[in-house]
This record gives structure tokens, sequence and C-alpha cells, in this order.
């Protein structure tokens, strides 16, 4: 008897020890966002970790093993709005193919409002018969069979804001109809072999698609309360959806959205001009503690390649969104885009700094391991007018450091970033790469480092820490 006892219990040892390991490996909120800087290592000084902070980031989140890295691919809103069909739409999956912009990373095909003219009588939501004749589930065969993934859109009240029908109170049968156009067919080679001729099997599990969540028509329901049924309701299916919230930064979603969705508004929509761009990072810049693989902070779709800005506002807009860790989800004609546009979209050194060094498509085989540096950059240091000499940062793997010099004056002018702001140790070397250019510019800056910046211009650099230790080995 004695016997068994020992026996169960180094049954029960093993297995929870497995799962405690596997969890570890599932979830990346249990591990510290911060490890391995601590004072005196590899030259970072005390104030590393209060400049970079990371205190907030949650220990519960929504953990559907989705958005280890910020989102990327394209919305329909900021260019088409309400002028979409399903040929724009395939159109653009076949465009971020050609452009290569999908090998980039660039996967998910978000169809915005006004897909969806009523709800029939069954309690159905029906896409319009006009624009999109064949119906989104042939669309979504169509974009996965280019290797891409659908997104679609909906609202948390009455009506979306172009007044289509709105999911509330309708989660459930509204995720069910959403995950069932998301189910990926092929053709089983095996079956094939054995009856004959081809069988169309649903691969449960695999493929992966995403809902974005708008805020109209609300009734005046607090958000907290509008939107965890649609995530109960999309986790029910056993479809794994990317949760995209869009509450607008009403009721400060970063204090309790990451155990709600993958990704969160934290304001109003953004706009095609500088004053939108510019006041949206500032609002975002405050929730910088609170984001991390999971659950990010989302200042909104870009307006890259819209006409509205200038080259320089672009690259900076372009810059400043990877730096914090924002979705990358295109918002002009990828079908019609400028040799400016696509270098400015196509910078896989910038994207890098949003994505990490693994390449996005690998993420998912490699889960928590396949991701190195997640603390969302920030705004560290400003002088000038206003402040409008603007240093921001963020902490990479493998000991480095990205910096941007942002010059949001009307005049060109030289922005320093001293290693204080930066929670370096004055006497730390680093070298300095510049990531519009695309070269190496410094070898061994001490203290401090500083360059010209052409007025609402963004530079971007990656600082490669070198220390005493680093060197010995
Ligand atoms: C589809 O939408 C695009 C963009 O608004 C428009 O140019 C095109 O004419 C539309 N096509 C059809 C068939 O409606
Ligand atoms: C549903 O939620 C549970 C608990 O958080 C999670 O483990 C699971 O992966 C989720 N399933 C889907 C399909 O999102
Ligand atoms: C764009 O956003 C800015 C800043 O929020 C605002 O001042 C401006 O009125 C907006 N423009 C339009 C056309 O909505
Ligand atoms: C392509 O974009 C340019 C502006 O960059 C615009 O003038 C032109 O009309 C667009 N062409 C099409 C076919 O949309």
């Amino acid at each position: 008897m004695g016997k068994k006892i020992s026996c169960h219990f180094v049954v029960f040892l093993t297995c929870s020890s497995l799962l405690c390991v596997l969890k570890v490996a599932v979830a990346g909120r249990v591990v510290p966002l911060l490890q391995g800087y601590e004072k005196g290592s590899y030259g970072y000084s005390r104030s590393f970790n209060n400049i970079f902070d990371t205190s907030n980031y949650g220990t519960v989140q929504l953990n559907n093993g989705l958005a280890r890295t910020p989102q990327m691919g394209w919305n329909s809103w900021n260019f088409f709005a309400c002028n979409i069909n399903e040929t724009v739409i395939k159109e653009t999956a076949d465009a971020l193919i050609s452009t290569g912009l999908a090998k980039l990373g660039y996967v998910y095909v978000n169809i915005d409002d006004c897909w969806c003219s009523i709800r029939d009588l069954k309690g159905q939501l029906v896409p319009d018969s006009k624009t999109f004749p064949s119906g989104i589930k042939a669309l979504a065969d169509y974009v996965h069979g280019k290797g891409l993934k659908l997104g679609i859109y909906s609202d948390a009240g009455a009506f979306t804001c172009q007044v289509r029908p709105g999911s509330l109170f309708h989660e459930k049968d509204d995720a069910e109809l959403f995950a069932s156009w998301f189910i990926k067919y092929h053709r089983n080679k095996w079956a094939l072999k054995l009856v004959g001729h081809s069988l169309h099997c649903p691969i449960p599990g695999k493929g992966v698609d995403y809902l974005k969540y708008d805020n109209c028509f609300n009734l005046g329901i607090k958000p907290k309360e509008r939107y965890p049924p649609m995530r109960d309701a999309l986790n029910e299916t056993g479809r794994t959806i990317f949760y995209a919230i869009c509450e607008w930064g009403v009721d400060d979603p970063a204090l309790w959205a990451d155990k709600v969705g993958n990704s969160w508004r934290t304001t109003d929509d953004i706009n095609d001009s500088w004053a939108s761009m510019t006041t949206i990072a500032d609002l975002n810049d405050k929730w910088a503690s609170y984001a991390g693989p999971g659950g990010w902070n989302d200042p909104d779709m870009l307006e890259v390649g819209n006409g509205g800005m200038t080259y320089h506002e672009y690259r900076a807009h372009f810059s400043i969104w990877a730096l914090m860790k924002a979705p990358l989800l295109i918002g002009c004609d990828v079908r019609n885009m400028t040799a400016e546009t696509i270098e400015i979209l196509t910078n896989e050194e910038v994207i890098a700094v949003n994505q990490g060094e693994v390449h996005p498509l690998s993420v998912g085989l490699l889960g928590a391991w396949g991701v190195f540096h997640f603390v969302e950059g920030r705004k560290v240091y400003s002088s000038g007018t206003d402040g409008c000499l603007q240093v921001w940062a963020g902490p990479l793997s493998g000991h480095r450091i990205v910096v941007a010099f942002w010059n949001r004056c009307s005049k060109a002018a030289t922005i320093t970033a001293g290693w204080d702001a930066l929670g370096l140790e004055s006497s730390t070397s680093v070298s300095v790469r510049d990531l519009w250019q695309h070269k190496d510019v410094v070898e061994d800056a001490v203290a401090s480092f500083g360059a010209r910046v052409d007025a609402h211009d963004c530079q971007i650099f990656v600082f490669t820490v070198h220390s005493a230790y680093h060197s010995e080995i």
C-alpha cells in the first residue's frame, strides 16, 4: 500500500512540473519582461528598469496564444472607408503578395465596416449582396488560399458606426458565423488516395483570423460589460480568433482589457494629418508599461501612403508606431503605392524593432521561446519649445536599445540623447546603426549621441551596448 502511494506521488510530481514547464512556455506574461537587465550588467544603470517600467503588464491575460508580437496586415477603412467590395479585398490580397509585403509579415487582410447589410429573420448577419455577392466564406477561402488571414469587423452596440447591424446581445450567433467562415478546407491527400476522389476536410484549430470590435451605438453600457461577452463567444467557437478591441480608449482599456482582448485601441480614430498622428502617439505613450506579449496598446492603423503627410512625416509615423509595439496595419491602397510608400512600409529593420528578430511567421512555431524583446518603447526625453525635440526609446533583445530622434519642431535641429535618459551608465560604450540609412554610423559612442534631424522627420537607431563584461568573453 505504501508503495502504491509513493508511486502516485511520483506521478503527481512529474505531471505538475511538466504542466509548470508548459505554462511558462506558453504564457509569456509569467516571465518578467525586463529580465536580464540587472544593474551593473552590460552597462545599464539603476534607472533603466524605471525608465522602461513594465510593472503594469498584467499577470492575467486573455491567453488565447495570439499576439505574441503586434499584429501586422492591412485594413480597408483608412483609404476606402465604406467604398469596399469583394474585388477590392481580393486585389488587395493579391497586392500584399506581389509587393512582398506579406512575406514581411503583413498577413491580416481586415475588412472594416460596411460588409454587412442586414440581420435576417433567423438572426444571422447577411453580407451586402451588391458589394459581396459571393459571400464572406468565399472571400475567406480566397485569402486563405494565398496563405493570408482574413479579418472581419463588428460592433459592441446595436449598430456599427455606419449603421449596419451590431453584435451586442448577438455575440454567440455572430461569433459562430465568423468562425464558420474561417474554417480552412484542404484536400486531404490520404483520403484522396483511399477513396480516389477529392475530399474536403476542415482542419480544426489551424489558420488564425481576426475580429475588430467597434464601439458605436453602445446604448451607454460600459465597455467592461460589452466586450467580454464577445471574448467568451469567440472562445466557445473553439477557433483561435484575434480579438482587437476598439472602444477608442474611452474607459482606459489598458487597465482592464488585457484580460479581454489581444489589443485595445487607446485613442479616438486617427486621420491622415500630422496633428492627429502626433496627438495619438502622445496619448498612446501614457500606457507603455501595460503592454506586452498577448495584449498590445493600439494607437490605430497606419496612414502611410494616403497623401495627407509628407515623406518625412510618414517615416516618423512608421518609426514611432514600430517602436511603440503598435499593430502595423497598413491603411493605404496597396494596389497603387508610390516608391516612397513602399520604401517606408518594407523597411525590414524598422519592422524588426516591432516584431523582434525572429521572423513573424515563425513565432507561431516557437511560441514564447521565439519572442525575446517585447517592451513597448516610449518617450524618454524632450527639449526645445513645448518639448518638440524628442527622444523615444525601448529595450530590445541582445543588449540593444532602439532610439528614435523625433523632431516635432518646425526647423531642422540637433537632437541628443544622454545616457542618463536611456538608463545607461555614462561610461558605457555603444555602437549605433541608422535604420533608415541602413548603415552603422558610429562604432563607439560614450555618454551621449546626437544627430541633425529635419523638421517633422524621425531618425531611428539601434544602439548595441558593449560592456566590460561583454568584452571579457
Ligand atoms: C469596388 O470598389 C472599388 C473601390 O471603391 C471601386 O473602384 C470599384 O469600382 C468597385 N467595383 C465594383 C464592381 O463595384
Ligand atoms: C479559451 O480560453 C482558454 C482559457 O483562457 C484558453 O486556454 C483557450 O486557449 C481558449 N480557446 C480559444 C479557442 O481561444
Ligand atoms: C484630425 O485630427 C486632428 C487632431 O485630433 C483634428 O484636429 C482634426 O480636426 C481632424 N481632422 C479631421 C478631418 O477629422
Ligand atoms: C494611384 O495613386 C495616385 C496617387 O499616388 C493617384 O493619383 C491615382 O489616381 C491612383 N490610381 C488608381 C488607379 O487608383
